[in-house]
């Protein structure tokens, strides 16, 4: 499915009909279908809605540069559309800084919370600068570079980086530049997660080179009312590399947050 939101065509699919609704956000580069094979198997009946964020997979990649809050309020805007009130948001990764946007910008509509191998604080110096050098390869040779310097670190399974690096190519270059300056510029949000009082589940990947592990410990020590979750024999890709222990922290959230 597609709409028009905020003047962009978002592509979205929805899942399932049992629960509150569950959100989940993709990474950058990526798309909504990588959350489909751990749904299917184990969480079958949900009801989950994907979408794709502006730039990526199904949905329109206008000009950037995009910002956080805009991503959050494309997120508002298709639940709108979809006449969808209260809602639990897990993002992965880049979708975690658009998650922690939405809870900031639309607190009333949040039943939940979650941050799959993502962070609450901004990019140091050195990030956004190799961010923006990266925007400039990018420009220069397409979306092949971030395929290139992004995929062999996102797991150690030869079978998934094949797979990123092949999805991360064909997203739209003008797509990834736009996302790019969005997490150069988006702001530290640790401030706002002792202000979550809903059930929060943050999840790291025991093996993942991007987000390290005590960092996100860490993190999920400065919310309320967090689940923490460790993730073994997995990377940045715990809904590929371990999709049932991923699966359980989800469920074990959605039932937290019904209560
Ligand atoms: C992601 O997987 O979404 C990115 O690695 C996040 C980032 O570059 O900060």
């Amino acid at each position: 499915m597609k709409s028009d939101i905020n003047g962009t065509h978002i592509g979205y699919e929805v899942l399932g009909n049992t629960g509150l609704p569950l959100v989940l956000i993709h990474g950058f580069g990526l798309d909504r279908s990588i959350w489909r094979n751990m749904l299917f198997e184990y969480m079958p009946d949900q009801f989950v809605i994907l979408p794709d964020v502006r730039g990526h997979g199904e949905s329109d990649a206008p000009n950037g540069p995009y910002t956080m809050s805009q991503l959050a309020d494309d997120l508002a805007g298709l639940l709108h559309i979809l006449n969808v009130d209260k809602v639990i948001v897990c993002g992965h990764s880049m979708g975690g800084y658009i998650s922690l946007a939405f809870a900031e910008r639309y607190q009333q509509q949040l039943a939940g919370l979650g941050l799959i191998t993502s962070r609450a604080e901004a990019d140091s110096e050195t990030k956004r600068e190799s961010r923006y050098n990266l925007v400039e390869r990018i420009r220069e040779k397409g979306a092949v570079e971030l395929a290139e310097s992004l995929a062999p670190h996102l797991s150690k399974d030869e079978t998934i980086i094949r797979e990123t690096y092949e999805r991360i190519k064909q997203t739209s270059p003008l797509g990834l530049i736009g996302a790019s300056q969005a997490m150069a510029e988006r702001p530290d949000r640790r401030d706002l997660l002792p202000k979550i009082s809903v059930p929060a589940l943050v999840v790291a990947g025991a093996e993942d080179q991007i987000v390290d592990l005590e960092d996100a410990r860490e993190m999920s020590s400065l919310f309320p009312n967090a689940e923490f979750f460790a993730i073994p024999n997995a990377g940045h890709m715990p809904m590929w590399e371990n999709p049932l222990v991923l699966a359980k922290g989800l469920l074990d959230l959605i039932a937290r947050a019904s209560h």
